[in-house]
């Protein structure tokens, strides 16, 4: 099979990539590295199975190209992390809702499967979890920047979800809870990768809010597999599916569980949100998602514990010798 992966060089899209070429597939990636990284895929050209486009997703002859030379499309590339979004909400919306349109357009040309990343953000303030897909989207107001992303991707869902109802093109909609492992970077105010470094160097673990709120992380390859099931399931076209692992805590428990499993001596510094980010910054509470369907699509659960995904994690950077950077981590908006 040949897979073209957009935002190919960024997290998610390099370990999927990795998954791909092991199994035999040929891989065509497609990334700007606007927040990706030639590092993250310099190790898989030795396969001769990969072949990378350095070029920006609204490249519309570029794309159809590119669709047209592949069987199934993963769509990734977005504008992804709090800071990035918070900052520069017109490049948000501008790359995920036209990316996502340009690729949707191009697969329909020859009806090729199609998955669209999508985020468990889109249910918003909703209070009622573990989330279900059918759930209510609860979002804040239009005059807070944050909720820009949710709703760019809300309406990436929608379009994806129309291009099947009315042109029957085969896609399907991944909702990704946190996802987190080796090569996601801190920079972009990944809560993770920050508070680990911040602990392998001894510094204060930067915690926004109260600490109170919680989330669940899912180790990325874990997602991949999820991934990697779902595109071979005909029974997730047309479907929206959460992919997540249930394990939840909260961030000022993740702060401390960080600290245990690196050994650091770090203390646990609070900053309100009106100074982590701007002035009426919202964020929820908990975010869990159901992941029923996704077991009964696939017969797979993501299971790999926090402790296991830290120790990777640490010891990514540690190999990498990354954890000088001085930032601030946060609750991830991914
Ligand atoms: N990591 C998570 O926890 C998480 C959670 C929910 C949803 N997601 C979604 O998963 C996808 C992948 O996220 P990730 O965590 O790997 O982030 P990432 O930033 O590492 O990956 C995104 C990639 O897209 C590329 N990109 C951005 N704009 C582009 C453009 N205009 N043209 C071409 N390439 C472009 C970036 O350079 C980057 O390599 C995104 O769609 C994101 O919204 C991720």
């Amino acid at each position: 099979m040949r897979f073209l992966i957009t935002g190919g060089a960024g997290f998610i899209g390099s370990h999927l990539a990795e998954r791909l070429l092991a199994r035999g597939d040929r891989v065509v990636l497609l990334d700007n590295l606007s927040t990706g990284c030639m590092d993250n895929i310099r190790h898989l050209k030795a396969s001769g199975l990969m072949e990378y486009h350095l070029d920006n997703i609204e490249n519309r002859q570029l794309v159809a190209e590119l669709v047209d030379d592949a069987d199934v499309v993963v769509h990734l590339a977005a504008a992804v992390g709090v800071k990035l979004i918070v900052e520069s909400p017109v490049h948000t919306i501008e790359t995920n809702v036209n990316g996502t349109q340009m690729v949707l357009e191009a697969a329909c040309k020859k009806r090729k499967r199609v998955l669209i990343a999508s985020t468990s953000e889109v249910y918003g303030k909703n209070t009622c979890v573990p989330f279900h897909e059918d759930a209510d989207l609860v979002l804040g107001p239009t005059t807070k920047g944050r909720w820009s992303y949710a709703a760019s991707k809300a309406l990436d869902e929608f379009l994806a979800l129309s291009y099947w109802k009315e042109k029957k093109l085969p896609v399907i909609v991944v909702r990704l809870f946190n996802t987190v492992g080796p090569r996601q970077t801190g920079r972009y105010g990944m809560v993770l990768p920050n508070f680990v470094k911040e602990a392998l160097d001894n510094r204060p673990i930067h915690v926004y809010g109260d600490g109170k709120q919680s989330r669940c992380f899912c180790d990325v390859r874990d997602t991949v597999e999820a991934l990697i099931r779902l595109m071979d399931t005909d029974r997730a076209i047309g479907e929206v599916v959460n992919v997540g692992n249930t394990e939840e805590i909260s961030i000022e428990g993740l702060a401390q569980l960080v600290k245990q499993r690196t050994r650091s001596s770090s203390p646990i510094e609070f900053i309100p949100y009106d100074q982590a980010y701007e002035p009426g910054f919202e964020d929820m509470m908990r975010r869990v998602p159901s992941v029923e369907k996704l077991h009964d699509l696939t017969g797979f659960r993501p299971q790999t514990t926090l402790s296991e995904i830290i120790d990777r994690v640490a010891a990514f950077f540690q190999e990498k010798n990354e954890s000088s950077t001085p930032r601030a981590a946060t609750t991830s908006v991914v």
